[in-house]
């Protein structure tokens, strides 16, 4: 089952789509709609809502945040069907065009993503969405090919998968706290209050609540090193930043998201352990 809830903010309306399976909330997301663009796409086990959702607005592009299939599994979809482009960072735009193999639990929770040509989107790139203008902003850590999209006329910031929340718990084996932190402090030095991101929007206080994250991310990074250099293990080490593993949670992603995974991204963005 989809449960899917509307946010409105000023020209700016989000859906958010539930996937729930098995009586459990397994992946929520959010695709906003502003002037004539919709920025990401949900994912592809909730098509038919999102068709559904947005077919009432005018949309004369979709522009995606990163690959992840959350965000564009319905990309392929809805360029078809409403006969639009698709534009995404040149290295998102490579791996769409390819197409990738989502994983199992991936696919069960969020659908497959259909390949899909697109038009790159660069650093810094102005992009007219009718009511304003966004900036996109290259911001990679959590994937490589992650873009924002800024506002300054408008004090709005759509994050993608950059923020999530103030003090993270989990980290994919592919991403990089290094990346992150620099991307953050980037964003940190905008002007803006609204905080659209993909899985937990926030709208007073946006740029307070990205660089809560910086700083918890910071202090995270120093201890890992800290305490490696005393010689104490992955765990020992994650435990020291005041979290601990979720051995189900692990489990159920094979290792693909866990918490150590934070504690190694730091000890491969510094060279200690091999990528
Ligand atoms: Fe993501």
């Amino acid at each position: 089952m989809i449960k899917v809830r509307k946010l409105e903010y000023e020209d700016v309306v989000g859906a958010r789509f539930s996937v729930i399976k098995l009586n459990r909330n397994l992946q929520t997301v959010y695709a906003y709609h502003l002037g004539d663009t919709l920025i990401d796409t949900g994912q592809s086990n909730s098509r038919n809502e999102v068709y559904h959702f947005f077919s009432d607005y005018k949309i004369t592009k979709i522009i995606l945040t990163h690959r992840h299939e959350d965000h564009t599994g319905n990309a392929a979809y809805l360029s078809e069907k409403w006969k639009v482009p698709v534009y995404a960072h040149p290295i998102a735009g490579e791996v769409l065009r390819k197409g990738y193999k989502v994983s199992p639990l991936g696919k069960y929770i969020n659908g497959e993503v259909d390949k899909v040509n697109t038009l790159p989107i660069y650093d810094g790139q102005k992009i007219d969405i009718g009511v304003c203008t966004l900036e996109a902003i290259f911001t990679p850590g959590h994937t490589t090919d992650h873009i924002s999209f800024y506002s300054k006329e408008k004090g709005w910031l759509f994050s993608g998968d950059l923020y999530v929340a103030d003090r993270i718990k989990y980290f994919g084996v592919f991403e990089s706290m290094k990346q992150q932190i620099e991307s953050l402090k980037k964003l940190c030095q905008l002007e803006f209050e609204i905080l659209f991101c993909s899985h937990n929007p926030k709208l007073k206080d946006g740029r307070f609540r990205l660089q809560t994250k910086l700083n918890d991310l910071e202090d995270f990074y120093g201890i890992v090193l800290e305490f490696h250099q005393k010689g104490y293990g992955f765990e020992e080490i994650l435990n020291e930043t005041g979290r601990k593993e979720n051995k189900l949670y692990r489990f159920f992603t094979r290792g693909t998201f866990d918490s150590t995974n934070m504690v190694k991204s730091v000890l491969k963005d510094e060279g200690i352990l091999k990528s």
